[in-house]
């Protein structure tokens, strides 16, 4: 048997790989701060940037670290933040949640009046302003077992939405997982003369193990039980989809995949059946799980992160919710 070359032109793959530049030229898909939002954590008091310990290079910040915070943003070409609150009390009912005074309507204030086009985004849920730790309100279900009510959660998120609003939210993003908060918030904006605010539908989001670094952050692991009562079963893909096309149907303008790298098959799949805005969170175990491989030196933080939110763009998502967002935007800068 003879070996021969073969002729020039069946390297074909090859050729267009040669230079930085011809790669950039071909590249089918583009990571751009402009698709980051970046989740803040804010807390009572004055003076506060206490770092999370579950998260490196996350922070609690008190109300008055945000104008600098939002500036920073704006100069780094990332359009949105979304966000948490840590209440000073909490309650069986989550009231800090809809106070006109909450700590997160007290943030959307000061945001909107430092920087007014940076888009202000609040995560509606109870589970960080309840004591109990629950996305809800808390009932005996027809076992005489005490579960979340889903009927009676609906006006608190409702009117956690419009408390939000009505502080200068620009997207409300209810991430309960109850069933119906989706036409129940979209029915109590349109009461209140706030029909012109998107919602942002955590819509296919997983009671998932990944949420562990967040819970320390957000002070929000429920005392008794676990979510999956609520929240997706992430062995279901049709589910998901029937999930999102609720949400849809009661009225959401963006859908959104939780977590993003365990489901990139998800967001694929939703990007094929829905034209919808679809946002991917790349959530807090998957931010944890690169910074404590990248602080042992088993890997390019650098490199890793923008493979990371490059395949989330990749798989549909426009939209990328990030705690990573900060870092990506200087790596892709320089
Ligand atoms: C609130 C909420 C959670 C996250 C976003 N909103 C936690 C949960 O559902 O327990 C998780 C975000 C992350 O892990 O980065 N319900």
């Amino acid at each position: 048997m003879t070996t021969r070359t073969l002729p020039l032109s069946f390297r074909r793959f090859r050729r267009l790989r040669r230079s930085e530049a011809l790669r950039a030229l071909v590249r089918e898909t583009r990571l751009s701060p402009e698709q980051f939002v970046y989740p803040l954590f804010v807390a009572h008091g004055r003076g506060v940037r206490a770092e999370i310990a579950s998260m490196p290079g996350q922070y609690h910040l008190s109300i008055d670290q945000l104008p600098a915070e939002a500036k920073e943003l704006r100069s780094l070409g990332i359009p949105a933040v979304l966000l948490f609150g840590l209440p000073a009390a909490k309650d069986e009912a989550g009231s800090e949640a809809y106070d006109a005074d909450g700590i997160v309507q007290r943030a959307i204030r000061t945001l909107k009046d430092a920087a007014p086009d940076l888009v202000v985004i609040t995560d509606v849920c109870l589970c960080e302003y309840t004591s109990h730790g629950h996305c809800g309100v808390i009932a005996n279900g027809p076992d005489g077992q005490a579960e979340v009510d889903n009927d009676a959660t609906l006006p608190l998120l409702a009117r956690t939405a419009v408390s939000h609003v009505e502080a200068g939210a620009d997207i409300v993003a209810p991430s309960d997982m109850m069933d119906g908060r989706v036409a129940a918030i979209r029915a109590a904006l349109d009461d209140s003369n706030l029909g012109h605010i998107p919602i942002m539908a955590y819509a296919a989001k997983q009671a998932s193990a990944f949420y562990g670094p967040f819970r320390v952050a957000a002070e929000s692991a429920p005392q008794f039980g676990d979510r999956r009562g609520y929240q997706m079963d992430p062995a279901n893909a049709r589910e998901a989809m029937r999930e999102i096309e609720a949400d849809i149907e009661e009225g959401a303008d963006i859908v959104m995949v939780k977590p993003a790298l365990p489901n990139l098959d998800l967001i694929a799949r939703a990007r094929d059946r829905f034209d919808l805005p679809l946002a991917a969170y790349n959530v807090s175990g998957e931010y944890a799980m690169v910074k404590a491989a990248a602080a042992a030196g088993y890997l390019d933080e650098r490199l890793v992160t923008l493979e990371i939110l490059t395949a989330i763009r990749r798989a549909g998502a426009e939209i990328i919710i990030t705690y990573h967002a900060k870092e990506a935007a200087k790596w892709l800068g320089t």
